[in-house]
C-alpha cells in the first residue's frame, strides 16, 4: 500500500465579506451562494433537481439516502437537505451526505456564514456545536442519535473522492464555477461521480457549462438542461445510466450476506464493543452485548485517564490518517461527557526528549495544520503546562484526557443496546442462520450477526482462532494530587504520560511488560512509571512528593493492551481461514493476478479488536466502520485504510508470503 504525504498545503478557506455580509472566497474570486437568495437556490438546483422531497417521504424505516456533494462550502446545502429530510421523512429513515471540501471555514466563519439564515438554526447550532477537529481526512458527524450522518472529505475532490468507498444515490454538484475553478471540473472528477453512483443515481448541478454537461455524458449521466435560478438561464440535472463501476479486490469486498434482522451480539464491552453496539442500534439494530465482568470498561477500558496520544507520521500512512480521522471522532462525541471530571481539552505536549523525537517533530510540524499541532519552545510550553520542563515539544491544543468507563457508559445510552453483566462467551456456534454464545450447555444469547469485541479473547473461538492477536501487560500508578502538582494544565508525553489530576489523582503510565500476564500492580513497575515521570518533568515529580521508598505502596492498576503484528486494530467481516486459502491458492504463485472468487465469509461474524495503547482514538470510530461494513453505507475512511484494518489482510499475506 502506498503512503501518501500528510496535508502540508492545507488551509482553511479566506474570505471576504460583502455589504450584506455574504462571503466570498477570496482565492476563488466566487460567491458559495447566490447573492439573490441562497435557499432558494438550493432548493432550486439541489433538492428539487434530485426530487428529495418525494424520496425522503418515500423512505421507508430503517432504509436511507446517500447524498453526496463536492464542495461543503458553508455546508448550506447539507443544512437545508437535513431540514428537508426532518420535515418529509420517516422518523425511522436515515440521511447519509457525503461531502468534499479542500478549504474548509474556521469555526468562526461557518458560524458568521450560518447566522445568514435564521430559519437553518437550531440545526446551524448542531453543526457548529460539532465543528471541532476538522481536519484533513475523512471526519465523521452524527447527528440525532445516527438519524442523520455527516462524513466530510477534507482535501482536494480529485485526491479523496476516490477513497471513497459508498453508494451514493444523489449528487450536489457544486464547487465554484467552472471558469474559476478549473481544476476541480475534470474528467477524473466525473469518473469518480460514475464509480460511486447507485443505479438510476440523480445529480444537480448549478452550472450549465457545456464541458461539463459532455464530460458528464461521458461518465455514465443522463444529462438534461433545465431552467436555472436568479440570474442564471439553465442549469444541469442528470441521471447515472451507466454501469456500475467496482474495482474492489473480491476480499475487500462488502460481504452479500444481508441480515434476515437487524439482530446482533456484541461480546465484549470494552470501548471496542460500546462503539460497536451504539453505532448499530444507532441504525436501528437490536444488541445484545456480552460481558464477562459486572460492568462494562472492567479491562483495557478501565483506567482512570486515558490520553488522547496522537500517533502521527509525516508520511500519512494508513495507521496516521486513522489517527486523525478517529481523533475527530472521539473528540466530537466526548463533547456529551462532564468536561473536568470525565474528560478534559487540556491539550497534550509531546516533549522533545531526544534527537530523535525533535526531528520526528520538525516532519510533524511541517506536515499537519498549525490548528492540530504546533511547536512550542520550552519556555513557551512551560507556561502553558504550568510546570517547568526539560524541553520543549509538540502541543495538540484540541487533546487532552477522558474516563474511557464514562464514555463506555455514555455509548451505552443509545437506546436499543441491552447489556448482560456476568455473561462471559466460551463457545460460538452456527445454528439454523444464528450464531449463539455458548457458556457449556447454556446459551447466552443468539443472533444472525456477532461481532467480536473482546480484545485478544476475540481470538477464543472456532472460527476466530487464527486471528494473530498479541496481549501486552500494562501498568498505570495513581498519585495523589498536591497544590503544587495540581497546577499542571496540560497532559505531558515523553516515553511515559501524566495527565492533569481527576479527581484528586494523577494517572501516570504506563509501563509494556512483554512476559508477565499477572494482574497484580508491581512495584517494579510503578519504579518504572515514576522514573517516565521525572524524565517528563523533575519539578512536576518533586511537586508530587512521590516517596521512591513507598512504591510499593502506591495506587495503580494492570490491564492488556491487544494488538496485531502491524499495530494496525482489525475491524471487518470475517472468512473463512481454510476456505479462504483454497479460494485464492493462485496468489501464492502469482500475485498480480485478482481471483474474481467471491471471498468464502462466514456470513454474519465481524471483528472489532487490536487497537493497541490508543484505543480512544481508534476505538470510537471503528463502531462506525464496523457498521458501514455491515450496512453497505458510506465508509468513515478511505477505502485503503478500511482496507489496512481488514482482518483478511492477515490471511491475505499468509498466503502470499507462504506463512
Ligand atoms: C495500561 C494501559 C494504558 C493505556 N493508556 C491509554 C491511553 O492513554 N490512551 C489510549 O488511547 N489508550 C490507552 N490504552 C489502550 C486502551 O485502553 C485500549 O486500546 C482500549 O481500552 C481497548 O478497548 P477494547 O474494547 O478493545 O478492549 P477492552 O477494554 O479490554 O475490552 C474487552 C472486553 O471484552 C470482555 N470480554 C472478552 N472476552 C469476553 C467473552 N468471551 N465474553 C464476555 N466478555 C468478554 C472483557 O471483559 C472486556 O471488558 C492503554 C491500555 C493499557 C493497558
Ligand atoms: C460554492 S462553494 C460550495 C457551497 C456549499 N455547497 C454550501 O452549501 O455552502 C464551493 C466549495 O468548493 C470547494 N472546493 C473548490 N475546489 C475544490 C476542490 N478541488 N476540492 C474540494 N473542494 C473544493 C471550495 O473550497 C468551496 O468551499
Amino acid at each position: 500500500m502506498q503512503d501518501r504525504p500528510a496535508s502540508p498545503r492545507f488551509q482553511h478557506a479566506e474570505l471576504d465579506w460583502d455589504e450584506n455580509g455574504q462571503p466570498q472566497s477570496r482565492r476563488y474570486g466566487d460567491v458559495y451562494f447566490s447573492r439573490a437568495s441562497g435557499l432558494a437556490e438550493t432548493e432550486h438546483v439541489f433538492l428539487a433537481q434530485n426530487a428529495l422531497a418525494q424520496r425522503f417521504a418515500a423512505l421507508q424505516p430503517d432504509q436511507r439516502l446517500v447524498i453526496g456533494e463536492t464542495g461543503f462550502g458553508t455546508g448550506l446545502n447539507f443544512l437545508c437537505a437535513w431540514q428537508l429530510f426532518e420535515r418529509v421523512a420517516d422518523s425511522r429513515a436515515r440521511l447519509h451526505f457525503v461531502s468534499v471540501e479542500k478549504h474548509p471555514l474556521t469555526r468562526d466563519d461557518l458560524a458568521r456564514a450560518l447566522a445568514l439564515w435564521p430559519e437553518l438554526q437550531p440545526l446551524a447550532g448542531r453543526l457548529l456545536e460539532q465543528y471541532v477537529a476538522v481536519h484533513p481526512g475523512f471526519q465523521r458527524f452524527i447527528f440525532g442519535q445516527g438519524r442523520v450522518v455527516l462524513t466530510l472529505l477534507v482535501g482536494d475532490v480529485l485526491e479523496t473522492l476516490p477513497g471513497l468507498g459508498a453508494t451514493v444515490d444523489a449528487w450536489f454538484l457544486d464547487g465554484f464555477a467552472p471558469a474559476k475553478n478549473p481544476e476541480m471540473w475534470q474528467p477524473a472528477l466525473f469518473a469518480e461521480l460514475a464509480r460511486l453512483s447507485a443505479p438510476g443515481a440523480t445529480l444537480g448541478t448549478f452550472t450549465s457549462a457545456g464541458f461539463v454537461r459532455r464530460g458528464l455524458i461521458e461518465a455514465g449521466f443522463d444529462m438534461q438542461r433545465v431552467p436555472g435560478f436568479g440570474h442564471k438561464r439553465e442549469i444541469l440535472r442528470g441521471r447515472f445510466v451507466g454501469a456500475p463501476g467496482n474495482d474492489v479486490k473480491p476480499w475487500y469486498a462488502r460481504p452479500a450476506f444481508v441480515s434476515p434482522e437487524r439482530r446482533a451480539l456484541v461480546i465484549g464491552a470494552g470501548l471496542a464493543g460500546c462503539a460497536t453496539a451504539a453505532s448499530l442500534a444507532a441504525r436501528g439494530w437490536q444488541v445484545t452485548l456480552l460481558e464477562r465482568h459486572a460492568e462494562a470498561a472492567r479491562e483495557g477500558s478501565g483506567n482512570p485517564q486515558g490520553v488522547l496520544y496522537l500517533k502521527l507520521s509525516a508520511h500519512g500512512t494508513a495507521l496516521s490518517r486513522l489517527v486523525v480521522s478517529g481523533f475527530g471522532y472521539t473528540r466530537r462525541l466526548l463533547r456529551h461527557l462532564q468536561q473536568g471530571h470525565d474528560w478534559q481539552a487540556c491539550g497534550v505536549l509531546q516533549i522533545a526528549y531526544d534527537d530523535k523525537e525533535r526531528q520526528r517533530q520538525a516532519e510533524l510540524a511541517g506536515a499537519f495544520p498549525a490548528a492540530l499541532m504546533h511547536p512550542l519552545a520550552r519556555e513557551q510550553a512551560e507556561a502553558l503546562a504550568g510546570v517547568a520542563l526539560p524541553e520543549g515539544g509538540l502541543f495538540y491544543p484540541e487533546a487532552g484526557w477522558a474516563h474511557p468507563p464514562a464514555l463506555c457508559q455514555w455509548l451505552l445510552q443509545q437506546p436499543g443496546i441491552e447489556l448482560l453483566r456476568h455473561h462471559e462467551a466460551l463457545e460460538l456456534q452456527r445454528d439454523d442462520g444464528n450464531w449463539q454464545a455458548m457458556a457449556g450447555e447454556r446459551l447466552l444469547a443468539r443472533a444472525p450477526v456477532v461481532v467480536l469485541t473482546g480484545a485478544a479473547d476475540a481470538a477464543r473461538f472456532e472460527h476466530s482462532a487464527w486471528l494473530p492477536l498479541k496481549r501486552i501487560r500494562g501498568q498505570i500508578s495513581c498519585l495523589p494530587a498536591t497544590p503544587a502538582s495540581a497546577e499542571l494544565r496540560t497532559v505531558l508525553c515523553a516515553k511515559g504520560y501524566v495527565a492533569p489530576p481527576r479527581d484528586g489523582s494523577h494517572t501516570l503510565g504506563a509501563s509494556f511488560n512483554f512476559q508477565q500476564t499477572d494482574m497484580a500492580p508491581s512495584a517494579a513497575e510503578h519504579q518504572s512509571n515514576l522514573d517516565m515521570l521525572e524524565e517528563i518533568s523533575s519539578d512536576l515529580y518533586r511537586r508530587l512528593q512521590a516517596d521512591p521508598q513507598q512504591t510499593a505502596a502506591l495506587q495503580g492498576r494492570v490491564a492488556f493492551r491487544c494488538t496485531s503484528p502491524d499495530y494496525l486494530p482489525l475491524i471487518g467481516p470475517l472468512a473463512d481461514q481454510e476456505r479462504f486459502a483454497e479460494t485464492y491458492a493462485a496468489l501464492s504463485k502469482n500475485t498480480r493476478q485478482v481471483p474474481q472468487a467471491e471471498c468464502p465469509w462466514l456470513d454474519g461474524l465481524y471483528v472489532n479488536t487490536a487497537h493497541g495503547s490508543r484505543g480512544m482514538i481508534s476505538a470510537p470510530l471503528s463502531g462506525e466502520l464496523l457498521a458501514g461494513w455491515l450496512e453497505g453505507e458510506p465508509l468513515p475512511l478511505p477505502r485503503d485504510v478500511a482496507e489496512a484494518c481488514h482482518p483478511n489482510r492477515f490471511l491475505l499475506r499468509k498466503l502470499i508470503r507462504g506463512g
